[in-house]
């Protein structure tokens, strides 16, 4: 069996298309014959799993009292005893099958206050290792081809775990938010947690989205974002789709759409793209 390989969103920011870009690139991976694990730590409102349609599925379940355990408790001490009670079943439980081929941990209330509890925790390594050593101990036995952690837009405890456990970092980037300062301000920042755990923490993927080629600005920024991330620039671009949008608010991507647009088609492409070459990243 090979290695589970990682990789996590992120951006300090919300609204660039993190849960949109992780969504997408499990599909695209699932396409290319992969087994995908999707990990929603972005919060609550449980976005990542909309995409598929599960999340009212889930809340049934979380009102039944029938979500214990979750993933806020696999960052618990709790965790160890959920598990001589419940075996190997406790991971199990926490996932769901979506209808687009990969499975799902979704979020869950009690992210909420798991980054203060994690505060709490004096050790730094201790503090930021949870999410690692879960994925390692229980979810690396699983045999997943690749696991995909949606992270909050923004630097908290729970998302150094991400980063931390994944060591890869997936970053959408959309035309106008970047001027010229962040590209820089985000490779200082992964050299910053980088140093600051003792690992290194690779860019392995920058993905332009909601890109508009006939926008003269556009087209402007996805020379700069070629400039700034040769190493790690996608293929080609996800452009800006009203069918993303469309897709997403009925629990479907892009993939799933009967009769595609034009942009739409390009948009599955570009991830298509994207996830082959994230996967070449995460296997060197
Ligand atoms: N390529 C795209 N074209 C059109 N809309 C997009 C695209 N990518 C993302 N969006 C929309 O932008 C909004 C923010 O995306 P989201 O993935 O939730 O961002 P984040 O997770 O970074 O906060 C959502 O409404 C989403 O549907
Ligand atoms: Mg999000």
């Amino acid at each position: 069996m090979s290695k589970t390989l990682r990789a996590a969103s992120f951006l300090d920011k919300g609204g660039v298309g993190k849960t949109t870009s992780t969504a997408h690139l499990a599909v695209a991976l699932e396409e290319q014959g992969k087994d995908v694990l999707l990990l929603d730590l972005a919060g609550k409102q449980g976005d990542l799993s909309k995409h598929f349609g599960v999340w009212s599925e889930y809340q049934d379940r979380i009102a039944d009292d029938d979500a214990w355990p979750n993933i806020a408790t696999v960052f618990d001490e709790s965790w160890g005893t959920i598990k001589k009670k419940l075996g190997d079943q406790a991971t199990k439980d926490l996932i769901l099958a979506t209808g687009e081929g990969p499975d799902i941990i979704p979020a869950h209330p009690g992210l909420d206050s798991l980054d203060g509890d994690l505060g709490n925790i004096d050790n730094a390594r201790d503090r930021y290792s949870r999410l690692d050593g879960f994925l390692d101990s229980d979810v690396d036995p699983l045999g997943y081809d690749a696991v995909l952690i949606d992270l909050p837009g923004l630097s908290n405890n729970i998302c150094y775990n991400g980063l931390w456990a994944a060591k890869n970092v997936v970053v959408p980037i959309e035309p106008g938010s970047f001027e010229d300062g962040q590209a820089e301000q985000l490779e200082r920042d992964l050299e910053k947690i980088g140093n600051n755990f003792g690992v290194e923490i690779s860019l392995s993927l920058v993905l332009p989205n909601k890109i508009d080629t006939r926008r003269t600005l556009d087209r402007d920024y996805l020379e700069i974002f070629e400039e700034k991330f040769p190493e790690s620039i996608a293929p080609e671009h996800v452009p800006y789709s009203q069918d993303i949008r469309n897709a997403t608010e009925s629990g479907q991507t892009a993939f799933a759409i009967d009769e595609p647009s034009t942009t739409a088609d390009r948009a599955q492409s570009a991830y298509l793209s994207a996830a082959s070459t994230l996967l070449d990243r995460l296997e060197d």
